[in-house]
């Protein structure tokens, strides 16, 4: 309900000056059907267990949506053009990973825009994109691959695959992170939850800024000190004795600085090739997780309705 009123204010706001008070009545009942896909999470509410929205930081809710359908859900900062987090639904992959077909999201730069992700031209990106989000030349030549938050081998759908492709769902990551331990545990959490879960899979996968932050480019895109991670699967199968406590909750941090503290994510040189030193993935349970996102931010930080506790 919040959405649609907002969406409705701002058109006629934007109209007030041009527009005589009858159309703008009839410009409000045509609006009725309308669902904003920036600025509320209520049409995407399907995407967070029991419909609820994590506690942390704010931002700006971006419903994902692709091909007129939703696929995931983001909350963004406009100053950091970067997502805080991307909520999902994992399904277990099948097939290859899609061609990479970047996109961006125009209601970021225009409210009244379309509400379905638009990929990237191939010439001059409009000004106003540049100005709300990243684009492709901010990644191109640094230091940092683009890393998913959402990644496209937690789905099924070749279109919910493709969605995964927008800059909005996306930070900068180092390439021994994407290629290495974090590409591990990503694979990990999809063959736990294609093993062991009944149910849906519910998973938010955000970032830990620095302290101070650090950028690419001008002050462009801020990057990242950690990315996190955490799944919420409340049915799953009776499991083996070895493999306890990593239900109906777990989560993971990753570092994404070789240089950072080993205060929440320890150095192990035993545990991975000499290539990803300093990129450890520490796996834990979600309370330890939302300990140091409270700690890190600041403020509150809850990740699932009563931490993922009613089937
Ligand atoms: C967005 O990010 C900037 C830069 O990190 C930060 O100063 C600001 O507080 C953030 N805004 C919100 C609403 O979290
Ligand atoms: C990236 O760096 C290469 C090599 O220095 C240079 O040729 C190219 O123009 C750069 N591309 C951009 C988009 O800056
Ligand atoms: C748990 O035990 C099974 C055999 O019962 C074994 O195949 C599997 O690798 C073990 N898993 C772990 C994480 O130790
Ligand atoms: C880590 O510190 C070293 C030495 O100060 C520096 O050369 C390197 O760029 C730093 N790495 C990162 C990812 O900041």
């Amino acid at each position: 309900m919040f959405g649609r009123f907002k969406q409705t204010t701002f058109i006629m706001v934007s109209y007030h000056t041009a527009v005589q008070a009858v159309s703008l009545l009839a410009l409000a009942v045509w609006c009725f059907p309308c669902r904003a896909d920036v600025g509320t999470f209520d049409p995407c509410k399907d995407f967070f267990y029991h419909a609820w929205f994590p506690k942390g930081p704010l931002g700006v809710p971006i419903c994902q949506r692709y091909l007129n359908q939703y696929r995931f859900a983001s909350l963004y900062n406009k100053t950091r053009r970067t997502p805080w987090f991307s909520a999902y639904i994992y399904t277990p992959p099948v097939g290859k990973r899609p061609k990479e077909v970047w996109k961006y999201e125009p209601q970021l730069a225009y409210a009244k825009a379309d509400g379905n992700m638009v990929s990237f031209p191939h010439g001059k990106v409009d000004q106003n994109v540049v100005e709300s989000q990243a684009v492709q030349l901010d990644y191109i030549n640094s230091s940092y691959t683009r890393g998913h938050l959402n990644p496209s081998l937690h789905h099924q759908n070749p279109q919910d695959r493709e969605s995964t492709f927008t800059l909005t769902n996306v930070v900068p990551q180092k390439l021994k992170s994407n290629d290495g331990p974090w590409a591990d545990m990503e694979n990990h959490v999809s063959q736990v939850l294609s093993t062991y879960c009944m149910g849906k899979a519910y998973i938010v996968t955000g970032v830990i800024p620095y302290q101070k932050d650090r950028w690419l480019r001008e002050r462009r895109v801020a990057v990242p000190e950690y990315l996190w991670s955490a799944y919420c699967c409340p049915s799953y199968k009776t499991l083996p004795e070895n493999l306890t406590d990593i239900f109906p909750t777990f989560a993971a941090v990753g570092r994404n600085d070789p240089n950072s503290t080993e205060e929440i994510v320890p150095i192990d040189r035993g545990k991975y090739k000499k290539k990803f030193w300093g990129y450890d993935v520490r796996l834990m349970p979600l309370r330890t997780l939302e300990m140091h996102l409270q700690k890190k931010y600041g403020t509150v930080f809850s990740i699932f309705h009563n931490q993922c506790s009613e089937p």
